[in-house]
């Protein structure tokens, strides 16, 4: 069971009464509490098979005669206040069910501790100290120059910068990384491609199509011709040895491709501690070699230098082309050491999609098989594909959707619903771009990472399903609703009045935010939060629909703003860790 400190307050106090009425060790009385799946049971309950085995009586006698005994216990305690039910911090009553003892906690110590600690620590509600003092490495997106970010760079963009979150909202050091790919065999292909063709449009500014169609064309002349693949082989071992014609075309090229990459970070408003491509270690691939070999793993094989992984049932780690030009494989062994040199991680995440499985369990094994402890904290974080359902953005045969024209889509999309819906709304643009582009990140993030994703514009977009709109409108209500009570808002409340059920129920949910920010983390499953956040605006139309929140009692009033106010911060915090914005008015 994942607990959030307020959860750790009420489990501390319930184990310790448990330990006066069993004389069992706590610890062992820990293990064994769990949550009753319906809260009219309980908070929180304790099953007595253990003790039913220990004293040779029914489960279902040993929970009753428990629950008297922990009844007692309590009874001598005197009431806290009139107001609070409480006489045993935080317990207000136990009841035999079953084979279980389960407890009610106090519900107005309960709200009091969640609402004051949100309202205190609003923006930073769900931080804790994990990871003080720890490093978390993130490589994501990581796209490949001379082509159009793909689908699946976007994918590793919004769950790699969301991963990123997560583990800085638990107090990690965190280093973003794209690790371009701006290194191998391909280039020399680009190089033959431009000099032999790209002459034609000299004229012309190149974008990132004209490289593209480049490469189609190689590939097509290629087939009829042979001997255009040693040209390009060449050309690539003519810029891995630093040839200055090969590398000033080389960086025209990149140079075209990173202007086109950073125009769609900006709009996704991800940025990258490090923007290190592949061809960053270019130069330290050698010592890698040298290391590899001084451990006697590398092997000669058909000319090309490699490490035999059979013993592990999986093909050779390829380091070196006959040629003597080197791979993704060595560039990302040589990549890793000098990561871990130059940030000494804990940890180091890879979120790339799941047909790079292979290439990183090899290399991950040859990390470990180099002696390297820590190949351990290397994890690959897979995800599946990104279909479309709308026929015109399905990918066409060899072609990728280009994600600036399916950001642009969704951006506009909203804006006539915005023009539809609120057409008075001031800052229309910037709010159709956050709700846009929220929408997208959303329907990216909501499944879990590793199941493919179907992109079906209606269901994106949708104010009522559960999407990023959804969210963000009902964040936007809670915000219209403060904006109408236009006083400051105070946690000094009658905690009693937030009674009903469906107050109650609310703020169980925003108790479990930071352990559900604990888990995305375990898991590396921004999903998680999704769902989450989807749970929290259920709870609260749930609320808002059974009750008014402004009336003319003031009191009651006071204290249902403070709820609003403490679930928009949640909503909020939820939306940051995805890479969303949190407009007030929509
Ligand atoms: N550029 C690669 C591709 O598009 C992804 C790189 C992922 N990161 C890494 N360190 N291998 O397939």
């Amino acid at each position: 069971m994942l607990r959030s400190a307020i959860m750790d307050y009420f489990i501390k106090n319930i184990v310790s009464l448990l330990k006066e009425g069993t004389n069992l060790p706590e610890n062992e009385i820990e293990k064994f509490i769990e949550i009753p799946p319906d809260f009219k049971m309980g908070d929180y309950a304790f099953p007595c098979y253990t003790l039913s085995k220990i004293f040779k009586k029914s489960p279902n006698i040993i929970a009753a005669e428990l629950s008297n005994t922990l009844q007692i216990i309590i009874n001598k305690h005197p009431p806290v206040s009139p107001i609070f039910k409480e006489r045993y911090r935080g317990i207000a009553e136990i009841k035999a069910i079953g084979p279980y003892v389960n407890f009610f906690v106090d519900k107005v110590t309960f709200s009091e501790l969640v609402l004051k600690t949100i309202s205190e620590e609003r923006d930073g509600y769900g931080n804790k100290t994990l990871g003080k003092e720890k490093t978390v490495v993130v490589d994501f997106s990581s796209p490949n120059i001379a082509k159009h970010l793909a689908v699946h760079h976007l994918r590793s963009a919004l769950i790699g910068n969301a991963i990123r979150n997560i583990y800085k909202t638990l107090g990690y050091t965190c280093v973003g990384i794209n690790h371009l790919g701006d290194w191998g065999t391909q280039f020399g292909q680009l190089i033959v491609a431009y000099k032999k063709w790209g002459s034609e449009n000299a004229h012309k500014t190149y974008t990132v199509t004209d490289l593209n169609n480049l490469y189609v064309r190689f590939h097509q002349e290629a087939e009829k011709n042979p001997g255009l693949e040693d040209e390009a082989r060449a050309w690539f071992k003519k810029l891995e040895s630093g040839d200055f014609e090969a590398k000033d075309l080389w960086q025209h090229f990149k140079d075209i491709s990173l202007k086109e990459f950073q125009k769609i970070y900006d709009m996704l408003g991800i940025h990258f501690d490090a923007f290190v491509g592949e061809s960053f270690y270019n130069t330290m691939v050698e010592d890698t070699i040298t290391r590899i070999k001084e451990k006697g793993l590398a092997k000669v094989s058909e000319q090309a230098l490699i490490i035999d992984l059979e013993p592990y049932n999986m093909p050779p780690c390829l380091l070196r082309k006959k040629d003597d030009t080197t791979l993704y494989a060595t560039r990302d062994i040589a990549a890793a050491e000098y990561r871990k040199k130059t940030y000494d991680f804990d940890k180091m995440i890879y979120v790339v999609g799941s047909e790079q499985k292979l290439h990183f369990n090899q290399f991950f094994k040859v990390l470990e098989l180099m002696g390297y402890d820590w190949a351990n904290n290397c994890v690959h974080v897979d995800f599946g594909l990104m279909k479309f359902k709308d026929g015109k953005m399905s990918t066409r045969k060899g072609k990728v959707v280009l994600l600036e024209d399916l950001l642009i889509e969704a951006v506009e999309r909203i804006r006539k619903i915005i023009e539809g819906k609120n057409p008075s709304l001031e800052n229309k643009e910037t709010v159709a771009r956050d709700v846009g582009i929220g929408a997208v990140i959303f329907a990216d993030l909501c499944t879990k990472r590793n199941k493919d994703v179907v992109f079906d514009w209606d269901e994106v977009l949708n104010f009522e399903g559960e999407t990023g709109p959804y969210i963000q409108y009902t964040h936007a209500r809670l915000c219209s609703i403060l904006r109408k009570y236009g006083k400051p808002v105070t946690a000094d409340i009658q905690f009693a009045l937030l009674k009903e059920d469906e107050s109650i129920l609310l703020i169980k949910n925003l108790v479990q935010f930071p352990s559900v920010i604990i888990k995305a983390a375990e898991f590396y499953e921004p999903s998680l939060i999704c769902n989450y956040l989807i749970d929290v605006c259920g709870s609260l139309n749930r609320f808002y629909n059974a009750h008014r929140v402004l009336s003319d009692d003031e009191e009651l009033t006071t204290a249902r703003i403070l709820l609003v106010d403490v679930t928009r911060q949640v909503i909020r915090n939820g939306l940051t860790i995805l890479g969303m914005q949190a407009p007030e008015q929509m």
